[in-house]
């Protein structure tokens, strides 16, 4: 199958011109899988409260998820993509997944990062693991993961142990160091990672945050098979097999979560 990223710089608080903007460069994407970057509908750095408010959407009822299910339908293609989830009172920092078959689930960022903490709810539901298709009908299984998770590598673990294939992984990275854990992250999970950020820069009036791209696809024995620059607009595709992941043996000995000892481990 082919597992693709879609990296570009979102406008701030333009969901309309965001959702067009990605309806062109889909355009014709051949691709079974399409990890959209973190908050991609609104933008990432919110000058108040009343911003995030004014683009948090429902899910799955919102405009947002529908047009997602539109396009699965007409594509045969699964999407994961960051938006923010009106829900109560409550918004979170969340990744919706549709497939051709319609609104599969969300996952709701766990991990805050910097003044995230000011503004959405933490997620409520931990991590969470979907079962999915490629175009010809062949299952495998989908984990989500958002941006800040990559720096607990408890969240890449929960998803294995739960028997992710692919981590999905929509961004919105500022620190540099993310491009170079994601490999390790893959390597140690035995697990295929699609990491789609975002370019650009934005201000919330007081600072200044500039997005580092470098959106990369990595496969179970942490090679980067794929990428994309610091900037520019990048819809980058790797053809892979998801059940390879499975193989967890690491010699005849060893076994990937055979050999986990967690009554030796602090988790506390
Ligand atoms: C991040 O979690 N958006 C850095």
């Amino acid at each position: 199958m082919k597992a693709a990223f879609l990296q570009f710089a979102p406008q701030y608080l333009e969901v309309e011109a965001n959702l067009d903007y990605v309806a062109g460069l889909l355009e014709g994407a051949d691709a079974d899988l399409i990890v959209l970057p973190e908050l991609f509908t609104s933008g990432y750095f919110f000058k108040s409260k009343d911003d995030l408010a004014a683009v948090a959407e429902s899910v799955p009822d919102g405009p947002t998820t529908r047009r997602f299910e539109a396009w699965a339908r007409a594509t045969g293609a699964t999407y994961v993509a960051g938006l923010p989830e009106r829900d109560g009172e409550a918004v979170y920092n969340s990744a919706v997944v549709v497939s051709s078959e319609g609104f599969v689930g969300t996952y709701r960022k766990v991990h805050l990062f910097y003044e995230e903490k000011t503004l959405f709810a933490p997620g409520d539901r931990g991590f969470r693991v979907f079962d999915v298709q490629d175009r010809v009908g062949n299952a495998y299984r989908l984990g989500v993961m958002i941006c800040f998770d990559w720096y607990f590598p408890e969240a890449a673990r929960s998803l294995a142990l739960q028997g992710a294939d692919i981590i999905a992984h929509p961004a919105n990275l500022v620190r540099k160091d993310c491009p170079r854990a994601m490999p390790i992250r893959a390597l140690e999970n035995h697990v295929f990672t699609v990491t789609a950020n975002r370019t650009g820069q934005e201000s919330n009036g007081r600072e200044m945050l500039t997005f580092i791209g470098k959106s990369e696809i990595c496969d179970p024995v942490g090679e980067i098979l794929l990428r994309a620059d610091r900037t520019g607009d990048h819809l980058g595709l790797a053809e892979i097999d998801p059940l390879t992941a499975r193989d967890r043996q690491i010699t005849a000995h060893n076994h990937l979560f055979g050999d986990r000892r967690p009554d030796s481990y602090a988790l506390q």
